[in-house]
C-alpha cells in the first residue's frame, strides 16, 4: 500500500483516555485472543482446545483487525486518564508523569505502539492459515507487547520486579510439569 499522504478527514480527535481507550477496546479484544486456545488437564490427560466453527475463527480474525487498526489510535493525543483519577498504587506513575514521560519520548512510544500492530498482523495471518499451534504464540507475543509499554510508561518500578517474579513462575512450572505458558 503506498504511504498515505494525508488524512481523508480534517482532523482525528479522541473520545476517551487512554485508560479507557485500554479498558473498553484493547483489552476486550486481546482477551479474544488470549483465551482462543487453552489446556486442560484432567484424569484422562491433557486436552487442547482451540478455535473449531468458522464463527471462532472469525471471532479472532475480529479481534485481530480490531486491535491492529485502534492501536494507532494511540498517536492522537488524548488524555491519559479521567478527572479525577482513581487512587494509585505507589508503583504506578501518575497521570502527569505518564503524560510527561510519553511527551519525553514519543519514539518509544511509537515503536510500542508498531509492536502491538506487527503481532496483530501475525494474529491475521494465523487466522487466515488456521494455524491453531501458532495461537500459542501470538497469545504469548501479545501479551509481551502490550507489558512492554506498560514497563515503560506506566509502572516502570515493577518491571524489574515483575520479570523476576515471571522467570519464578515460570521455573515453577517447568518443574510441576504444567504445560500452561
Ligand atoms: C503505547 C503504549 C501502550 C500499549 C501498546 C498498550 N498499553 Fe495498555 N496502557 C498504557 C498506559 C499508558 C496505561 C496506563 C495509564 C495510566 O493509568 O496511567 C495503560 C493501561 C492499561 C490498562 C488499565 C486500564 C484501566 O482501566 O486503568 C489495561 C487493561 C491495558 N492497558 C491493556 C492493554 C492491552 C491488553 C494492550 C495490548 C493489546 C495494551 N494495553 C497495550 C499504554 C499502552
Amino acid at each position: 500500500m503506498p504511504e498515505a499522504p494525508a488524512l481523508w478527514g480534517l482532523q482525528m480527535t479522541p473520545v476517551v483516555p487512554v485508560t479507557e481507550f485500554m479498558r473498553d477496546l484493547l483489552q476486550p479484544a486481546a482477551d479474544t485472543l488470549f483465551t482462543s486456545v487453552s489446556v486442560v488437564v484432567d484424569k484422562d490427560g491433557e486436552s487442547e482446545y482451540g478455535p473449531r466453527t468458522d464463527e471462532d475463527w472469525a471471532r479472532l480474525r475480529t479481534a485481530a483487525v480490531t486491535i491492529a487498526e485502534s492501536v494507532f489510535l494511540l498517536k492522537i493525543p488524548r488524555p491519559i486518564a479521567p478527572e479525577p483519577d482513581r487512587e494509585r498504587h505507589e508503583t504506578e506513575l501518575t497521570a502527569a508523569q505518564v503524560l510527561e514521560k510519553l511527551q519525553e519520548d514519543t519514539v518509544l512510544w511509537d515503536a510500542r505502539i508498531q509492536a502491538v500492530r506487527n503481532v496483530a498482523l501475525q494474529a491475521i495471518d494465523v487466522v487466515e492459515r488456521r494455524d491453531t499451534e501458532e495461537l500459542w504464540d501470538v497469545g504469548a507475543n501479545l501479551y509481551q507487547a502490550c507489558q512492554n509499554c506498560h514497563y515503560d510508561y506506566w509502572y516502570p518500578a515493577q518491571r524489574d520486579l515483575l520479570i523476576e517474579l515471571e522467570e519464578k513462575v515460570r521455573q515453577f512450572r517447568e518443574q510441576s510439569g504444567s504445560a500452561t505458558p
